[in-house]
């Protein structure tokens, strides 16, 4: 391959890995759905099986699976993409490129194994054993090397702001990586985190929180940045807010993570500085969102007609809503009631289905056809359908996990004249199940979206040549 074409090639393969992976997840997630609704289902299946299959391990093979391999490959696909396109120039080191792919597959379907194994680390999010974090600390300095490269060797003299988006997040999610997960390895597959109690409870929430902020919200505002303006044939609102809010946003979140631990043992001024900066986080996060759907001004009659900005642009509301829910539930007297009940499962999924998903899928649909030199998707009438199966399945998510949330923090703290409790906790289980039903429901429409998107995508890259784009003459 010559210095005159982008390289589409792992672009390609991390989009369509993006598709697959996503299912795989989702799948997971609606098999857990299905766990808590109805505990007793595993027990159908032969002794032996059962223990890989509870819910203790399929959890965390779900969130590594949906943030990780499904989230992950989207953003490896459209940051290779945006870099290149924007910098006009070949992406940097393409074997290491292609070696990020490799290694990032790798990396999960090791995840796949090992989790339902029984091997974690008990980390949430961070839950893969030592030599797994080696290989993703390899696996992601390489895709440094590639992106910074790529931005080095740009041939317009500009940095266009996805790239800021992608670089903050390439860079953080590295040291908050190597920081958290630093440990004492006892055997090949069991190790000891090396930081003490609390300290190792404050230093886990600082990663956690930071990779919201950062894995499912500065890359996807990177993604955003590029895609909302490309569909909508317009530039972005306004260039000064994306470059105020990014510096906000990217100072801001690194202090947020103590609201994961209100009440705990951590020291109590902690809790309240980041409970502030939860508060302040309002602002840049809703910076974005206005400057995303405001770039639709002159071009709100588009959204009649281009499902595919639809998606974006109610991944952005979405992006909206749970940046307002966030710092309201990080204030202690809400997290109060809300901690430990499933409002914060509600608010998890209008980020991460709402937010996430949403953007990852319409920037998916408009960058798949580009990819392999078509026009549009092969069918705008099923993107169309998927759009308003997973718009319906994620509220029905969202609201039963409110509305249960709500009644279990209530029904938690109600106490009779004479000080005992109102409500056993088994009450309150026995009062969710209607509420885990629904979200079943919504979970398997989500699921059933991203089966009609796999069938448009198969049809879209059957028997189509793979786009071999020249780089601007004028750029070499
Ligand atoms: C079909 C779609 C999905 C379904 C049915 C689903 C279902 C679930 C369920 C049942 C749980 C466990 C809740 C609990 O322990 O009470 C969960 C947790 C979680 N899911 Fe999903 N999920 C879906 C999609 C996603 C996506 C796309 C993402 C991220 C991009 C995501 C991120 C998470 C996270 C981060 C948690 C942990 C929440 C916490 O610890 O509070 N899910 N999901
Ligand atoms: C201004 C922005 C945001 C703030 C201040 C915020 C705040 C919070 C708070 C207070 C909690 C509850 C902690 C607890 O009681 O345990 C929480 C949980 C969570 N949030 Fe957010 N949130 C924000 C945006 C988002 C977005 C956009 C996403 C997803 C894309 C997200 C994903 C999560 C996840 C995964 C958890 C559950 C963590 C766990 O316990 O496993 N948040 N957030």
């Amino acid at each position: 391959m010559t210095e005159t074409t982008y390289n589409y090639k792992v672009v390609r393969q991390f989009a369509i890995m993006t598709v697959v992976w996503g299912i795989v997840g989702m799948l997971v997630g609606v098999i857990i759905a299905a766990q808590l609704a109805f505990p007793t289902m595993t027990e159908m299946l032969p002794e032996v099986f059962q223990q890989y299959l509870q819910y203790g391990r399929l959890r965390p093979l779900h969130t590594n699976a949906v943030i990780f391999a499904f989230g992950g490959s989207a953003l490896f696909a459209t940051s290779y993409y945006i870099v290149q396109r924007t910098c006009q120039t070949r992406l940097f080191a393409s074997g290491l490129a292609g070696f990020t792919f490799w290694g990032w597959n790798l990396i999960i379907v090791l995840a796949a194994v090992s989790l339902p194994l029984g091997f974690t680390s008990g980390k949430e999010y961070a839950e893969l054993e030592w030599p797994i974090d080696l290989l993703i600390a390899v696996v992601w300095v390489s895709y440094a090397l590639v992106f910074f490269g790529t931005i080095l060797k740009r041939k317009v003299k500009h940095i266009y702001v996805a790239n800021w988006f992608f670089g903050a997040f390439i860079l953080t999610i590295a040291i908050l990586h190597i920081v958290n997960s630093a440990a004492i390895p006892v055997t090949l597959t069991k190790s000891y985190s090396f930081y003490p109690g609390a300290i190792d409870a404050m230093i886990q929430w600082w990663y956690g929180h930071n990779a919201v902020g950062f894995f499912l919200t500065a890359a996807f505002l990177g993604m955003m940045y590029y895609f909302v303006p490309k569909q909508a044939g317009r530039p972005v609102f306004s260039y000064r807010l994306s470059v105020v809010h990014f510096w906000a946003l990217v100072s801001i979140y690194m202090w947020a993570g103590p609201h994961h631990l209100h009440y705990t043992a951590l020291p109590d001024w902690t809790q309240s500085v980041g409970m502030v900066f939860s508060l302040i986080l309002l602002a840049p996060s809703w910076g974005g969102m206005i400057n995303g759907i405001m770039t639709l001004s002159g071009a709100w009659h588009k959204l009649r007609t281009d499902p595919v900005l639809k998606f974006l642009i109610v991944s952005l509301s979405f992006y909206g809503m749970s940046t307002f829910e966030g710092p309201m539930m990080s204030i202690k007297t809400v997290n109060a009631l809300s901690h430990y009940t499933d409002w914060t499962v509600g608010h998890v999924h209008s980020g991460a289905l709402g937010w996430v998903a949403m953007v990852a899928i319409g920037s998916l649909y408009g960058l798949i056809p580009k990819l392999f030199g078509r026009e549009g998707m092969f069918s705008t009438a099923l993107v169309e359908l998927h759009f308003w199966i997973a718009t319906i399945g994620v509220v029905l998510y969202i609201a039963a996990m409110w509305i249960a949330g709500v009644m279990q923090g209530l029904m938690w703290r109600a106490v009779n004249s004479d000080g005992t409790l109102t409500y056993s906790f088994i009450e309150s289980v026995e009062r969710t199940y209607p509420f885990y039903n629904v979200r079943l429901l919504g979970g398997t429409m989500f699921l059933f979206g991203m089966l009609l998107m796999a069938y448009n995508v198969w049809k879209t890259v059957a028997n189509a040549q793979p786009a071999q784009d020249v780089i601007p003459e004028a750029a070499h």
